[in-house]
């Protein structure tokens, strides 16, 4: 049993923080075992204290949307929209990765990354390349940090260096699936259809069979565009809707899905997601800089819909999910502008991010007993000088902080070092 004191801060339900100053928090085996105000009231008096005096524990963050081979272009290329954005930067940046070396070079990076900014769990979209997708499996192991990983399956609208063949596609992933097998190991692979305009009806099929052969969790991209979803019209127009195409391969919510944007889901897309628990990827970065739209999350929230954050570096440019709450609160105010449905709250966007996304991962995000203890330790003392409330200071971080704050970090009880790049 390890206790911890420190204040105390998390989201149980969407509307409202839980905070205990001078708080402690037992953990054992890797899960909390219980909050409280002293070491009586955990029934822990006499145990020893690791004590972080004036800092604030909060949930360490989850990333439910990330591309790591994008890792060189966060930042640039912002300048077209999605479909010729990713025929002009995404495709030709990925087909380096049938590269060993550069793939080594670029990945160590990107989960040292996701390590500074406190993301101890991510769902990754990789690259159709199986030896460079293992590696990127491999480094987050090593570093003890949680990862759902897909080797990407795509294999029509693109360049020959992205394509495989169907057959080459469920090997590679079967052979992924053989090394990462341990049901509740942190790294595990998730299948991952691009998205339908990448995808032939037979690739889709095949990937339907993998995730419920293998009962393994899906993600891909969703109504993130209105040219993609033209386009998607135009290669299924048997589908009654984007989303349709997915259930139709047992894509949808048949195992544990996750899809980025839905920025235009609506009516029998919505339904469905509601019906088949498909979680949202919210990434507001990302529908920003390449000019997607602004989706509608207090609509989704209100509807039941399940919503989390994620980056989508390099759609989106930043990787700290903490500046993705403040962006996705920002544009609920312009979404509220135009269509006067209540915009965000912080403790919501701080639920989205914790509880809300950790929930594809288990019971992660949350410090109620049974939860693992995926945490971060924050020391804000420059941002604290005046005497400021415990959620004012959390709100500052957010607002105001970076990874120079945050001076401990736990995924599944372990503290997690620095990874080595
Ligand atoms: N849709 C298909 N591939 C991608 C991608 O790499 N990024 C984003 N944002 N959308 C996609
Ligand atoms: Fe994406």
């Amino acid at each position: 049993m390890k206790i911890y004191k420190a204040h105390i801060l998390y989201t149980k339900e969407k509307d409202c923080f839980e905070v205990v100053e001078n708080g402690y928090i037992a953990v054992d085996d890797g899960r909390v075992v219980g909050v409280g105000d002293s070491l009586s009231s955990l029934g822990c008096e006499g145990s020893e204290v690791t004590d972080f005096g004036d800092c604030m524990l909060i949930p360490a963050m989850n990333d439910l949307h990330v591309h790591a081979p994008q890792y060189r272009n966060q930042g640039i290329a912002m300048d077209l929209e999605l479909l010729p954005w990713l025929e002009n930067y995404t495709f030709p940046e990925e087909m380096k990765y049938a590269d060993m070396g550069y793939a080594e070079r670029m990945y160590r990076r990107f989960v040292r990354d996701l390590w500074r900014f406190g993301t101890m769990r991510s769902c990754v979209f990789a690259t159709i390349h199986t030896e460079s997708t293992r590696l990127l499996m491999q480094l987050f192991r090593e570093a003890g940090m949680g990862a759902l990983v897909g080797k990407v399956a795509m294999n029509r609208n693109c360049p020959d260096g992205l394509s495989e063949t169907v057959e080459e596609a469920v090997k590679g992933n079967e052979a992924l699936i053989a090394e990462f097998c341990e049901t509740d190991a942190l790294v595990r692979p998730i299948v991952t259809p691009r998205f339908v305009p990448s995808c032939t009806p037979e690739m889709l099929e095949a990937c339907g069979v993998l995730a419920s052969k293998y009962q393994l969790p899906v993600q891909s991209h969703l109504s993130e565009n209105l040219s993609e979803i033209a386009l998607v019209k135009e290669l299924e127009p048997e589908s009654t809707c984007y989303g349709d195409v997915y259930n139709r391969y047992g894509l949808f919510g048949q195992m544990p899905t996750v899809m980025a944007h839905c920025i235009w889901s609506q009516g029998e897309e919505l339904e469905l997601m509601k019906r088949n628990g498909v979680m949202v990827a919210h990434c507001p970065t990302s529908n920003l800089n390449i000019g997607s739209g602004m989706a509608p999350i207090r609509q989704f929230l209100d509807e039941g819909l399940r919503v989390g954050l994620g980056s989508d570096i390099s759609g989106g440019h930043d990787l700290n999910i903490f500046r993705i709450m403040v962006f996705a609160t920002q544009v609920s105010k312009m979404h509220y502008q135009q269509y006067h449905k209540a915009f965000l709250t912080l403790s919501e966007v701080f639920w989205l991010a914790t509880k809300s996304a950790g929930s594809f991962f288990g019971r992660v995000g949350s410090f109620e007993p049974g939860y693992e203890f995926d945490a971060l330790v924050i020391d804000d003392h420059d941002l604290n000088h005046s005497d400021y409330s415990l959620l004012h200071r959390l709100e500052r971080f957010i607002y105001l902080g970076d990874d120079r704050h945050i001076v401990h970090r736990f995924c599944r009880g372990r503290e997690i070092a620095e990874p080595r790049v």
